[in-house]
C-alpha cells in the first residue's frame, strides 16, 4: 500500500510504510495547505524545478531532517550551496536506484530559475519524475505543457498513477492534460497545480468527467487529504 497525501499545489507526499518521499514541498506561503513543514520527515525530497512554488521549503526540511534532495544537477547544486546536507544530482533521461525505489527524470516544457529581489539564480532545466515506489509506478509530470513524447513515456513505463498539472496559464490546462493522460495510458490520473491562486482556478470535477468519457480513471484528492492505493 502507498499512502498519497496531497498538500495542495504540486506538493505530493508518498509513504509506503517504510519510506516517505515528497515532491515539490511548497508549504510556507502556500495558501491552500495546512501542513507544517516542521512536521514533515521525508527520506527524500524530489524537486522538479527552481521556481519558488516548487523548491519551497525543500532546503529547510533537508537541513532539519537530513533528507536527500534529488533534483536536476544545477538545482541540486543550488540547494547544496543553500545548506542542504545531502544531494543527489541527476538529469533528464537518467535513472538511479535509490533505497526507496528507482527514479528517472523526464523532460518538462517549462522554465526553471530561483527568483529573488536580489537576483535570478539559474537552476537548470525543469523535469518530471518517473518513480517506482511501494510496488507502483508513479509519473509526476512537474510543471509542463503538453508534449508528444508523453506517448513514449507511456510506452516505456506501465504507469499506475500520473500526477498531471491542470491549472493552465503556467502549465497544461485541463484539455491538454486529457490528451496527456491518453498518451501516457496511465491507469489513474490525479490532477495537481490548480486552485492555489485565482490565475490557475479550475474545476477538477470537469476534468474528471472528461477523462471518464474516454475511459480513464481519475481520483481528485482534496487538499490536505490522503488516499491509499
Ligand atoms: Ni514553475
Ligand atoms: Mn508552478
Amino acid at each position: 500500500m502507498v499512502k498519497i497525501t496531497y498538500h495542495g499545489h504540486a506538493c505530493i507526499e508518498l509513504n509506503d510504510g517504510k519510506y516517505d518521499i515528497i515532491f515539490d514541498p511548497f508549504i510556507t506561503g502556500n495558501p491552500v495547505t495546512k501542513a507544517n513543514p516542521d512536521n514533515l520527515k521525508p527520506n527524500a525530497i524530489l524537486i522538479s524545478h527552481g521556481h519558488a512554488d516548487h523548491l519551497g521549503d525543500a532546503v529547510n526540511i533537508a537541513k532539519r531532517t537530513g533528507a536527500l534532495i534529488i533534483a536536476p544537477f544545477e538545482l541540486a547544486d543550488f540547494c547544496q550551496k543553500q545548506g542542504a546536507p545531502n544531494i543527489h544530482p541527476m538529469h533528464i533521461g537518467g535513472s538511479y536506484n535509490f533505497e526507496f525505489g528507482k527514479v528517472k527524470l523526464t523532460q518538462a516544457l517549462h522554465g526553471s530559475a530561483f527568483v529573488t529581489p536580489e537576483g535570478t539564480h539559474y537552476t537548470g532545466n525543469p523535469c518530471g519524475f518517473i518513480v517506482n515506489f511501494g510496488g507502483k509506478c508513479f509519473y509526476f509530470a512537474g510543471d509542463t505543457g503538453l508534449f508528444s513524447d508523453m506517448k513514449t513515456i507511456g510506452s516505456l513505463n506501465s504507469i499506475d498513477i500520473a500526477f498531471l498539472p491542470i491549472g493552465d496559464n503556467f502549465t497544461m490546462g485541463p484539455d491538454d492534460a486529457v490528451k496527456a493522460a491518453e498518451m501516457l495510458q496511465a491507469r489513474t490520473v490525479i490532477p495537481m497545480h490548480y486552485n492555489t491562486w485565482p490565475v490557475i482556478e479550475q474545476n477538477p470535477e470537469n476534468f474528471k468527467e472528461k477523462l471518464k468519457s474516454i475511459g480513464i480513471n481519475c481520483i481528485i484528492i482534496p487538499f490536505n487529504n490522503s488516499i491509499e492505493i
